[in-house]
């Protein structure tokens, strides 16, 4: 503890009083693991919803599209963002679709009125596109079944036609529309927040529950094996009961499920950073407490040799801007233009993610593209949004053991405040300013900071617990010259930017992370 903090901690004085402490620690030890991170906590998501779609990864016709239409820019930027999984087609769109009209000759395909976000959806783009866009941008495809207005038939149905290779009437129907081989889609999601009257079809905890074991045991009979997603409730708004909700599903479903997912958006209504870059602490929170759950229900589960049942955090973002009104509806809805305090957020989750990975083996930012995403298009071109660079980083290198890294650093408290979709949360005491988080791969480290402080950069000793630092010591960092700076067509302001390597003196790097700034350090330690 540095020897000011140690005073003043003595004196009795409040923490906010001793809020920016000069000199941060980190302590880096490869024997404390927390668990594998599983790479599918790069994940996407695909909606039919706005221009995800349609004027985003497909547009036919376009002189930026390949002869099938898929957005050949659009592609390029996806490749890199490295997404594991992709989850797709929604989301609340799900609740009223069904697949089969998304199949088949496109002449022959009916539009219908689309309920969730006021379209029309014309199923030009249905099942066998969206297998075509994960291959082409080497992802894997995530699948939700409607638990709305679907029947639980329908939806092994869709499991048929896409894993099942041949001889019955559905599997027949996928070799008829040209596509001899399945798709063998490994994730399922039993629906997608079911738990909200803004559903199509919502149910109660107990309801759903019955409804998904059941659609559980005919998607699994149809192609064994698959991966379950039970939806979980993140209503955590006043008046719902998302603990029964979570404990209810677990329960009924503990011996058939694979993951249940877990939604969050926040955002900065009041124009407050210090609050807003504190959200991620509230995601973190949840974690812990849907951990305990699993826990509970893992006490009476018989599942054989699955694993225990994990966390899909299948939605996260920042989303505030664009709720509501025309921006929350139609062709143009939910285009969020991000900057860089939201791209600290998103860097922040990931964080949290990491910190977590004994139990969050997927994660996927909502959405992939115009629709609350990292890459925006025009007719002319696209750009990459800020939030983009961050989860870029991550996906490209932050893999292996995920360590309990120990930080310390000066603190901050927050007000009571909103997250921006309803909810608000207490106040949030000692806010570390430094949120960090370690891994290990192949003798390299990986350290992921966000500097939350506005205005001081934090000289920080890394120290590492089994063996110096050897060479010369990578870093990249997220930032630009303010918080509220945002990217456009052609004027990236915000993006990531190598900076010169760095060498460590035996055990310790010493190093001073900028204001407003996410920075990622790959050092190689010899053990
Ligand atoms: O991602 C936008 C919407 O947010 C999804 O359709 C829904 O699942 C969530 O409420």
């Amino acid at each position: 503890m540095p020897m000011l903090y140690k005073i003043l901690s003595l004196l009795c004085l409040p923490v906010f009083a001793i809020a920016q402490t000069p000199h941060a620690r980190i302590k880096i030890d490869l024997d404390r693991t927390v668990g594998t991170i599983d790479k599918n906590i790069y994940g996407n998501f695909v909606e039919h919803l706005g221009r995800c779609v349609y004027g985003g990864i497909y547009d036919p016709g376009s002189p930026l599209s390949d002869e099938k239409g898929y957005r050949k820019d659009v592609q390029a930027a996806v490749r890199k963002l490295n997404p594991t999984v992709v989850r797709y087609p929604g989301g609340n769109f799900v609740s009223n679709y069904n697949w089969l009209d998304g199949v088949g000759p496109k002449s022959e395909r009916v539009p219908r009125l689309e309920l969730a976000w006021g379209t029309l959806e014309t199923n030009q783009f249905g099942t066998n596109e969206f297998m075509e866009f994960a291959r082409s941008v080497g992802t894997e495809p995530y699948l939700s079944v409607n638990m709305g207005t679907g029947t639980i038939e329908e939806a092994r149905r869709w499991v048929e036609y896409c894993n099942v290779k041949e001889g019955p009437y559905y599997a027949e129907l996928r070799k008829k529309h040209g596509y001899p081989e399945p798709w063998n889609v490994k994730y399922w999601s039993l629906g997608n927040e079911m738990d909200g009257p803004w559903q199509m079809g919502h149910l109660n905890a107990e309801d759903y529950s019955k409804k998904a074991l059941e659609a559980a045991k005919l998607m699994e009979r149809t192609s064994p094996g698959i991966k379950l997603i039970a939806a979980g409730s993140s209503n955590y708004r006043a008046g719902a009961d998302p603990d029964h909700w979570n404990r209810t599903v677990l329960n009924e479903l503990k011996d058939v499920i694979d993951y249940i997912a877990i939604h969050m958006y926040v955002g900065n209504p009041d124009s407050n950073y210090y609050n807003f870059l504190a959200t991620p602490i509230v995601l973190e929170q949840r974690i812990k407490l849907i951990k305990g759950m699993i826990a509970e229900a893992m006490q009476t589960a018989n599942r054989g040799s699955k694993d225990p049942i994990y966390i899909a955090w299948d939605e996260y973002n920042v989303w505030y801007r664009a709720r509501g009104g025309e921006a929350g509806r139609g062709k143009r809805a939910l285009e969020e233009r991000y900057n860089l305090e939201d791209a600290l957020v998103v860097a922040e989750f990931l964080n949290a993610f990491i910190r977590n990975a004994d139990v969050v083996k997927m994660a996927n930012m909502a959405q992939l593209v115009n629709v609350i995403a990292p890459i925006f298009t025009s007719e002319k071109g696209m750009f990459r949004q800020t939030i983009y660079f961050p989860l870029e980083l991550f996906a490209n290198n932050v893999y292996g053991q995920s360590l309990d890294v120990f930080v310390e650093s000066g603190v901050y408290s927050t007000d009571k405040f909103s997250l921006g979709m309803g909810e608000s949360t207490t106040r949030q005491k000692k806010v570390p300013y430094l949120d960090v988080s370690a891994s290990y791969k192949d003798g390299e480290v990986f350290l992921c900071v966000v500097n939350r402080n506005k205005d001081e950069a934090i000289t920080t000793d890394i120290q590492s617990q089994n063996g110096a630092f050897s060479g010369d010591i990578q870093v990249t960092e997220v930032n630009g010259p303010g918080i509220k700076v945002s990217n456009d067509f052609d004027k990236e302001v915000v993006q990531s930017v190598a900076k010169p390597a760095v060498r460590a003196k035996g055990n310790t790097l010493t190093y001073s992370f900028p204001p407003h700034s996410f920075t990622l350090i790959k050092a190689k330690i010899l053990k």
